[in-house]
C-alpha cells in the first residue's frame, strides 16, 4: 500500500482485516516499527474520534505525531496551478506539502467538502494536491467523498460482530438538520461491496448516491422492508447527490427507532458518530445493547494503526 485514500487502496481486504484482528490483540507488538517515524495529522475540519484514534495508533507503533489545524493555524494555502497569488492564500500547495514532508513520513488530512462545486469535491482537490505534491505517503482522514478509515473500522466491527456467515447489512439514511457529505457512506459502500454481505441501501426517493458507487447495490426505498431480517443496520445521514449539498427531505419517519428496529432479525445499530440523538436514531436505540456504536468508535484505533503499519512496510 503506498496511501490510503480511498477504499479502492485496499488491494487484499482479507488480508488487511487479519492483520486489524492481530494489531487488537496485541497493540503494541509493532512498536518498533515506528521508532524515530513521525505522522502529521492535518485538520481542515473538526474531529473528535479520528484526530484522537489515529494519535492513538501512532502511539502505539512507537511513532511520534504532529497536529495542526491548517483551516485556523496556517497560512491559508493556494491549490490552483498558475494561481496569480495576489489575494488571501499566501502559500502554494506545491511548497508547503514538500515542506511537511520533510518533517512527517506520513501525512493524513481531513477535509470536507464543499457540497457546493460538485466537480471539485469530485476531484478530492485537497487530498489529491496533497498526494501529487507530497513525497511521502497520504493517508484521508476523511476527504469531500470518502471516509476509508471509518470503513475499515466498520468492516472489522461487523466481522467481530457477525453471527452469520453471510450476514444481511442495511445502509439507512435518516433525518439531519444539516447537510452532510456522502464520504462515509460512499466507502462504506465500497466497502460492503468488497465483503461477504447481503447489502442493502435505503433512503427516500430523491437520495440517490453517486451511481457509479452504489452500481450493484440494492436500493430499496421502503425502509420497512429493507429492515426486514437484517442483522446490521448502519444509520447515516447525507446531503442529496442530485441536487447537490441539498436537504430535500427531513422526513422524522424515517429516525431510526424501535418500530423499524423490532422487524430486523434482532440487528446491530451502528453509527460512525457523532450522532444527533432522536433526529437520526432514538435514545431508546442507541442507549440499547443493540447499538455497538462504541466499539465501532473502538476500532478506529486499529483501523487506523493497520493503515499505518501497511504503509509504513512499504516506506522506500
Ligand atoms: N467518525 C468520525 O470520523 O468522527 P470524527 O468526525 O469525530 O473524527
Amino acid at each position: 500500500m503506498k496511501k490510503y485514500t480511498s477504499v479502492d487502496d485496499i488491494e487484499n481486504l482479507d488480508q488487511i482485516l487479519q492483520l486489524a484482528k492481530k494489531i487488537k490483540e496485541n497493540p503494541f507488538d509493532y512498536k518498533e516499527l515506528g521508532k524515530n517515524k513521525t505522522l502529521g495529522l492535518l485538520f481542515f475540519n473538526p474531529s473528535l474520534r479520528t484526530r484522537l484514534s489515529t494519535q492513538k495508533a501512532a502511539q502505539n507503533l512507537g511513532m511520534e505525531c504532529i497536529v495542526m489545524n491548517l483551516n485556523n493555524e496556517g497560512w491559508t494555502l493556494e491549490f490552483e496551478d498558475g494561481a496569480i497569488m495576489n489575494g488571501s492564500a499566501s502559500e502554494h500547495i506545491k511548497e508547503a506539502a514538500k515542506v511537511i514532508s520533510q518533517y512527517c513520513d506520513l501525512i493524513g488530512i481531513r477535509s470536507f467538502p464543499s457540497l457546493k462545486d460538485k466537480d471539485k469535491d469530485e476531484a478530492e482537490f485537497i487530498i489529491s494536491s496533497f498526494v501529487k505534491h507530497s513525497t511521502v505517503p497520504v493517508i484521508s482522514l476523511e476527504g469531500s467523498t470518502e471516509h476509508p478509515l471509518q470503513a475499515l473500522a466498520d468492516a472489522l466491527t461487523i466481522e467481530e460482530y457477525k453471527t452469520t456467515k453471510r450476514p444481511k447489512v442495511v445502509l439507512s439514511w435518516a433525518p439531519h438538520p444539516k447537510a452532510l457529505p456522502q464520504s462515509v457512506p460512499n466507502s462504506f459502500i465500497k466497502m460492503m461491496k468488497k465483503m461477504d454481505v447481503d447489502f442493502v441501501i435505503t433512503h427516500p426517493e430523491g437520495y440517490e448516491l453517486n451511481p457509479e458507487i452504489t452500481k450493484g447495490v440494492s436500493i430499496e426505498y421502503n425502509q420497512d422492508e429493507a429492515f426486514k431480517n437484517a442483522d446490521f443496520i448502519y444509520g447515516k445521514n447525507w446531503s442529496n447527490y442530485n441536487h447537490y449539498g441539498e436537504i430535500t427531505n427531513n422526513d422524522p419517519a424515517w429516525t431510526i427507532g424501535s418500530r423499524q428496529m423490532n422487524l430486523t432479525n434482532n440487528a446491530k445499530f451502528m453509527h460512525c458518530l457523532p450522532v444527533r440523538r432522536n433526529v437520526v436514531v432514538t435514545d431508546e436505540i442507541l442507549d440499547s445493547d443493540s447499538s455497538i456504536v462504541i466499539p465501532q468508535a473502538n476500532n478506529r484505533t486499529y483501523s487506523a494503526q493497520t493503515i499505518i503499519t501497511s504503509l509504513l512496510n512499504n516506506l522506500e
